[in-house]
C-alpha cells in the first residue's frame, strides 16, 4: 500500500518461560504471524482480551523488543535481529505512552527532567534549548510554564498522563502507540485526554496505534480496528463496517459484552464462555473453536487465513462458508 508508515509481515513473538527451577523453558507465543499495515496519519486501534499480545505488539512496534520471526518495516526502516543501528534511526520516530500515569513517571525528578529526558539522551541540545522545548510541549498538552519545576505526585492521573504525553511528542515522532492510554483514568477524564489526542494527532500530523480492551473508547477513535485473539489478529475492518458488521464470532462476543456498542440485530449476538486458553499450548486449528458456537470439524484442525470479504478482512471458515450472514454495505 501506498501510504503504509507501518508493514508487519508474519511477525511473532515467542518468549522462552521456565516454569520451574528443573523444567525445559517453553516457548510462549505471545504474537504469533501479525500481518498488517498502518496507514499516515490514521489510527488503527488493537482490542482484544487481556493477554491476546496488544503489549507486545506495542513492544514491538517501539523497538523495545525486537520480533523473534517476521518483518516488520516502520518508516522504510526494516526491523529485525540484527539490524540494531537501523533501528536506532527509528528512536525518534515512534514514541510510546504506557497505561499508568502513576507508574511511568520518576516520582523524584521534577516535570521538566521527565519530559527532556528523551532530548538528552538523544541529541546535542543545550540546556536552554532543551528547557524551551520542554516548555513547548507542556504548552501543547495544555500544560502550563510553571509546571516545569513540579513533582509528578503534585498532579492529577489526567495531567500525569498529559505529562506523559509531553515526553513522547517532544521527539517530534511520526507513529505514537498509545497502549491503554486512558483505561486507568475516571471517565470524565478520558474524554479530555481522547480530545487532547485528537487534537495533537491532527495539529501534528500524527499516526496512532491505539491499543485498548475497551470496545466503547475505540469507536470514537478509531479509523481502523483490529482485534486479537490468542496472539493473532482474526478481523482488520474500517470501525464504521467492523461495529455494522462484525464477522468474526470474537468480534461479534467482545461487541455483545460491551453494552453501548451491542450490534442492533440481537440474532448476532454471542456470549463468551470458556476460558481463555493457555498460551503455552493453543488449541490446534482455529485457537478460538473450544469458545465459538460455530466450530466444527474443519475449525478443530485447520487454521483460517486472513481473507477480504467486503472492506473486511477476517479469519474465519464459518464466514468464508457463508455459515455467518454478512450483510450488504
Ligand atoms: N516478557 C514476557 N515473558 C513471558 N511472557 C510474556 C512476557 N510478556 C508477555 N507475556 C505473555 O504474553 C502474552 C501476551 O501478553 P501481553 O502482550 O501483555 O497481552 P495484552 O497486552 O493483550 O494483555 C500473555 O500470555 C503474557 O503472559
Ligand atoms: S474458524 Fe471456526 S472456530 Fe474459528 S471463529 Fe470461525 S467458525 Fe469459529
Ligand atoms: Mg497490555
Amino acid at each position: 500500500m501506498m501510504n503504509a508508515i507501518v508493514t508487519a509481515k508474519d511477525v511473532s513473538q515467542v518468549y522462552e518461560v521456565r516454569r520451574g527451577l528443573f523444567q525445559k523453558p517453553l516457548g510462549l507465543r505471545a504474537v504469533k504471524d501479525a500481518s498488517f499495515v498502518v496507514e499516515k496519519g490514521e489510527t488503527l486501534a488493537i482490542v482484544g482480551e487481556s493477554g491476546c499480545g496488544k503489549s507486545t505488539l506495542a513492544r514491538m512496534l517501539t523497538m523495545i523488543e525486537t520480533p523473534s520471526e517476521g518483518h516488520l518495516t516502520i518508516d522504510g526502516v526494516e526491523i529485525s535481529a540484527d539490524s540494531a543501528s537501523d533501528a536506532k534511526k527509528l528512536r525518534s520516530t515512534v514514541q510510546i505512552v504506557f497505561q499508568n500515569p502513576y507508574g511511568a513517571l520518576n516520582p523524584r525528578q521534577k516535570v521538566g527532567s521527565i519530559i527532556e529526558e528523551p532530548l538528552k539522551i538523544n541529541t546535542k541540545l543545550s540546556a536552554a534549548e532543551r528547557r524551551q522545548k520542554a516548555e513547548q510541549a507542556l504548552a501543547e498538552v495544555g500544560l502550563r510554564p510553571e509546571h516545569y519545576g513540579r513533582y509528578p505526585h503534585m498532579f492529577s492521573g489526567g495531567q500525569r498522563q498529559r505529562i506523559a504525553i509531553a515526553r513522547a511528542i517532544i521527539m517530534e515522532p511520526k507513529i505514537l502507540v498509545l497502549d491503554e492510554p486512558v483505561s486507568a483514568l475516571d471517565v470524565s477524564i478520558q474524554a479530555q485526554i481522547l480530545n487532547l489526542l485528537a487534537d495533537l494527532q491532527e495539529r501534528l500530523g500524527l499516526t496512532y496505534i491505539f491499543i485498548s480492551h475497551d470496545l466503547s473508547v475505540v469507536k470514537h477513535v478509531a479509523d481502523r480496528v483490529m482485534v486479537m485473539y490468542l496472539g493473532r489478529p482474526v478481523e482488520i475492518a474500517p470501525v464504521e463496517a467492523l461495529y455494522a458488521n462484525p464477522l468474526h464470532p470474537y468480534t461479534r462476543a467482545l461487541l455483545s459484552a460491551t453494552p453501548a456498542t451491542d450490534p442492533k440485530s440481537k440474532g448476532q449476538r454471542i456470549r463468551l464462555t470458556g476460558e481463555l486458553p493457555s498460551p503455552f499450548a493453543p488449541p490446534p486449528g482455529c485457537s478460538f473453536n473450544p469458545r465459538c458456537p460455530y466450530a466444527n470439524e474443519r475449525c478443530r484442525t485447520e487454521r483460517p487465513e486472513l481473507t477480504r470479504h467486503g472492506p473486511t478482512m477476517v479469519a474465519c471458515f464459518a464466514v468464508e462458508e457463508g455459515r455467518i450472514e454478512i450483510q450488504p454495505a
